[in-house]
């Protein structure tokens, strides 16, 4: 049986306010999956990564995905997955939600691609909630769908996608240091402040509204969180030092991406966009951060067939 290569792209998720909602897939970066019909079963050939990940098919991402698409489809026939990670690990650029989509994608593409994108959300999603303790679709949603998305619910699973903002140049910097969102979501507190849901809501709700209207402006106005941001950039060195750096060269507004430790700043100009990571990047080395950075746009396609 001939191999296919499926392309899973990074995400932001959450997308500031929109803790756990909002998520948007962004170009250039991701994890690719090669994949082929086996007589039954799912086995994982000798992952392609910078860091360790679990072989066994029950404990890695495509693996958990691939099995449940298979019994969805009720598939007497298996998949053999060949990963190469794209994606850093504890990163906050949806690695393991990657690694789902493209698992999911590739075993139904295998098998006539009888379920369609929005179907595979769920064992996507079910997928990632084994290896970051929670279930959340701010990830895989985008990375399947493409564009800006929005959870509704998530028993039953309700996934809206949003639009896009074509103006939006996403300015992406990843700081080397490994947060696993299981600890990150591990220090959120239990209980909030009134006002400051009442804040978080409002410009959630933006968001989605800047998508649905292409309004970046509105986007850019709206990317504010009260509740999430400040405790989480504790884990994030130099967080405050790189912020004030990003709009002191003309950033429209900069948060965390997802759990972090990665933050995206935003512009709708090209040029500010190159002036903003470099002040960006030499923020983080001031503090004596390494890190790899991008400009990017959002990535409307999602997980795809190469
Ligand atoms: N919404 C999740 C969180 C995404 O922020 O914990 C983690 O990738």
């Amino acid at each position: 049986m001939e191999w296919i290569k499926v392309f899973a792209p990074a995400t932001i998720g959450n997308i500031g306010p929109g803790f756990d909602v909002l998520g948007l897939a962004v170009r250039g970066m991701g994890d690719t999956i090669e994949a082929r019909r086996i007589e039954s079963g799912v086995r994982i050939t000798p992952i392609e990564s910078d860091y360790e990940l679990p072989n066994d098919p029950e404990k890695n991402t495509a693996g958990i995905a691939a099995i449940e698409v298979l019994k969805m489809l009720k598939s007497k026939g298996g998949v053999e997955l060949k990963i190469k990670k794209g994606l850093p690990l504890g990163s906050g650029l949806g690695s393991s939600a990657a690694s789902a989509a493209a698992g999911a994608f590739a075993a139904n593409h295998l098998y006539g691609s009888r379920l369609s994108k929005e179907d595979l959300i769920l064992p996507a999603t079910k997928a990632e909630e084994v290896v970051s303790g929670g279930f959340f679709a701010d990830n895989t949603a985008p990375c399947l769908l493409g564009g800006a998305t929005l959870t509704r619910c998530c028993n039953p699973l309700d996934v809206n996608r949003i639009g896009s903002i074509n103006k939006l140049k996403i300015i992406i910097v990843t700081p080397d240091i490994v947060v696993l969102t299981k600890e990150a979501r591990a220090i959120l507190p239990k209980q909030v402040k009134m006002k400051d849901f009442v804040f978080n809501m409002a410009n959630t709700a933006l968001i989605t509204a800047a998508f649905a209207k292409n309004d970046y402006s509105l986007f850019a106005r709206s990317l504010n969180d009260v509740i999430i941001e400040p405790v989480r950039k504790k884990l994030i060195k130099g967080f405050d030092v790189v912020k004030e750096a990003a709009i002191s060269a003309g950033a429209d507004g900069m948060t965390i991406s997802g759990a972090g430790p990665t933050v995206f700043a935003v512009t709708d100009d090209n040029s500010k966009a190159k002036v903003i990571e470099k002040a960006m990047v030499d923020a983080f080395s001031r503090e004596g951060v390494k890190c790899e950075s991008t400009i990017t746009e959002a990535d409307e396609e999602g997980t795809r067939i190469l």
